[in-house]
């Protein structure tokens, strides 16, 4: 990937202000765009406290640091990705939504651009589907914290070319993480396996079993898990798990991926996970208490 220097990334939530920050600090440059200026600048502030951190834990060095902050740009709008080489998708997820998005960068980008979705779950073949070019369409999930997290599961869509596959994973490689490959199907590797326990944690929970704490506590002590299923969730989004088992459900066509009713409800009410302050858990702090 040696000539591919510029990396787009659109959605600036937290897994493209993560993954904006990780091919940062491994010196590409990068553009970054949400279509919610609000975010752009909340990502701004997230990425310079998350490098200054790396820079006081003693992982980074000061000039690397400021490198790093120099690599990244903020768009104003898609017709800035036109010289991007890689595009990496990290929006919402929603097939619809994520479908219009291709096709508009299918028209923007440069003809050699390869266009990355971050997709938990939906069909590559179905995003490239809208492009004029889907042997330059590809998976490349990253975990949550991409800075953190080892892993890129990389996707490759039916018509995904050998060479792009290979770009990817040096790209992914050079972002310093380990590289698994999955064919197109719902939920891929990681989220075939996770999502369904996360939503029986939900069942566990719903059907009065045990309370959240227990049930992550078990998870946690009981199976060396490092967070709990419902903590996990609250962390993840319950929003994006709740799309990602519609996904499963359908794709798979097997009742066993039927949402949980009570994951539907939190997601009803607004109860997303931590980016809310509220989810299975409350992360609102507790208001200032007067003295006495
Ligand atoms: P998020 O809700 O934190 O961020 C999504 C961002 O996309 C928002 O800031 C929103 O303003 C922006 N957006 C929506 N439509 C847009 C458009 N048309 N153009 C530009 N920006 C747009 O969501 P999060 O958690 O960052 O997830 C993003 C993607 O990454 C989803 O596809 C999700 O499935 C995937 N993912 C999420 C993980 C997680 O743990 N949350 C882990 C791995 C992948």
């Amino acid at each position: 990937m040696a000539e591919r220097q510029l990396i787009g990334v659109v959605g600036g939530g937290q897994m493209g202000s993560g993954i904006a920050q990780l091919a940062a600090v491994a010196g590409f440059h990068v553009l970054l765009y949400d279509s919610n200026a609000d975010v752009l600048v909340r990502a701004n502030s997230s990425i310079s406290s998350s490098i200054r951190r790396l820079v006081s834990k003693g992982q980074l060095s000061q000039s690397a640091s400021d490198d790093a902050m120099k690599n990244l740009k903020f768009a104003q709008n898609l017709e800035d990705f036109r010289d991007a080489d890689v595009i990496i998708e990290a929006i919402v997820e929603s097939e619809v939504v994520k479908k219009t998005l291709f096709l508009e960068l299918d028209k923007i980008a440069k003809v050699s651009a390869i266009l990355a979705s971050n997709t938990s779950s939906i069909s590559i073949t179905r995003l490239a589907s809208t492009t004029s070019r889907p042997s330059q369409v590809i998976g490349m999930h990253f975990m949550n914290p991409p800075p953190i997290m080892k892993l890129i599961e990389i996707i490759r869509g039916a018509d995904t070319s050998d060479a792009v596959y290979a770009t990817v994973k040096s790209l992914a490689e050079r972002l310093g993480k380990t590289v698994i490959c999955s064919q197109d199907y719902p939920g891929f590797i990681v989220n075939r396996i996770l999502m369904p326990m996360i939503n029986e944690a939900f069942y566990t929970l719903y059907t009065g079993v045990a309370t959240k704490e227990d049930i992550d506590t078990g998870m946690k002590l009981g199976t060396n898990h490092p967070m709990g299923p419902l903590e996990l969730a609250d962390f993840i989004g319950l929003d994006v798990c709740l799309s990602i088992m519609n996904v499963l459900h359908e794709g798979l066509g097997d009742s066993k991926y039927s949402p949980c009713p009570l994951l539907v409800q939190y997601v009803d009410a607004g109860r997303l996970g931590r980016k809310k302050g509220i989810g299975v858990y409350s992360y609102q702090k507790e208001p200032a208490k007067l003295k006495p």
